[in-house]
């Protein structure tokens, strides 16, 4: 130890460096600090003062100040996943930027009867004004009148009064499928029919109470395909291909009541950190009694679901409680802080 100690005394006595400085007044040597400009000025170009002033060189290795702006919400960013999904699998978004919706397209095209609670005020938002829609295609209108009163096409209808005054009646969208009945009556009236699939993640409104997990207004996902022949196995076919895409695997289909669609599936994933099987989506394939009165030729189905955006993204953002999602609720720190979403698949 003592050798050490010594060995390295001798080391730094031997290799020292002597260094020394010879200071003196440069050409730019003065006794009072001036500042270098930072900005050339109006007055300074007037009185041209700026001839004899000395500026600070830029820095252009200086970083900018990061924009308090431009968080995408939690919900934009699942709704981007979903969409690209839809995108890949050859899926056409479906204008949705109409929220106020007559009954008749939210409610009667789909054969959604008159006195369906569903249409009730304790469920759905009316609108005061305007309190009525007139523009309807008349023809479709009448025929869509004649199968919910009178039925048609091997169907009873609902047997009872239908009246306009009811279909009438402005909303704001219970669901998006207003909108593919929309899509569905204009693809009704072309020449020739092709087969398509449309999609579209939007918001809808229902009139309900507000808790942890209910909004008045929240967003659905939905998808339709109709082509010649589809039959159950291929909206099952389908919704298990979507769902792969989303790295959900374990499907579930339970039989439901819509009153658009029969057969009608209430779809449910088993749900690997709860160990139970819960509801994520709602589908079906359109009755005929929907899709005969736009005039869509006789062979072809349309196979539909939808679910809703919040589920997914409460799961994914790991958020409890929907109020913190959306609403006066929300943290904006959450929406700055949480990264962007690319689901497990
Ligand atoms: N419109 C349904 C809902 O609001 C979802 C759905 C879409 C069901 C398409 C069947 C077919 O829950």
């Amino acid at each position: 130890m003592l050798n050490f100690v010594l060995l390295n005394y001798f080391l730094f006595y031997f290799h020292r460096k002597e260094v020394g400085y010879k200071v003196s007044k440069g050409d730019n040597f003065t006794l009072s600090i001036s500042k270098a400009e930072v900005d050339l000025t109006p007055e300074m170009i007037q009185s041209g003062s700026w001839k004899t002033k000395t500026f600070k060189e830029y820095n252009f290795d200086a970083l900018g100040v990061p924009p308090a702006a431009g968080h995408l919400h939690p919900l934009l960013k699942v709704r981007a996943q979903y969409r690209q999904i839809f995108l890949e699998m050859g899926f056409t978004e479906m204008p949705t930027q109409n929220f106020v919706e007559s009954c008749f397209w939210n409610f009667d095209s789909l054969f959604q009867p008159q006195q369906h609670p569903a249409r009730d005020a304790h469920d759905t938002f009316f609108i005061s004004e305007p309190r009525v829609a007139k523009d309807f295609p008349m023809d479709y209108l009448y025929r869509v009148k004649q199968i919910h009163s009178e039925g048609g096409h091997g169907s009873q209808g609902y047997k009872v009064d239908w009246k306009i005054e009811e279909a009438e009646k402005n909303i704001l969208r219970t669901h998006t499928t207003a909108n593919s009945a929309r899509m569905l009556y204009r693809l009704a009236q072309q020449k020739e029919f092709k087969p398509v699939k449309y999609f579209s993640i939007d918001r809808v409104f229902r009139n309900e109470n507000v808790d942890d997990t209910h909004l008045a207004e929240f967003h659905q996902i939905e998808g339709s395909v109709a082509d010649y022949g589809l039959t159950l196995g291929d909206l099952m076919g389908i919704i298990q291909e979507f769902f792969k895409k989303l790295g959900i695997t374990k499907l579930r289909f339970k039989p439901a009541y819509n009153p658009y669609t029969e057969p009608s599936m209430e779809i449910f994933s088993y749900h690997e950190g709860l160990k139970k099987w819960v509801e994520i989506g709602n589908s079906g394939i359109f009755r005929p009694e929907m899709l005969l009165p736009m005039g869509l030729p006789e062979n072809v189905s349309v196979i539909a679901w939808g679910l809703s955006l919040e589920r997914p993204t409460m799961i994914k953002y790991k958020i409890d409680d929907i109020r913190t999602l959306i609403g006066p609720k929300v943290n904006l720190q959450m929406v700055y802080d949480n990264p962007i979403c690319i689901l497990d698949n």
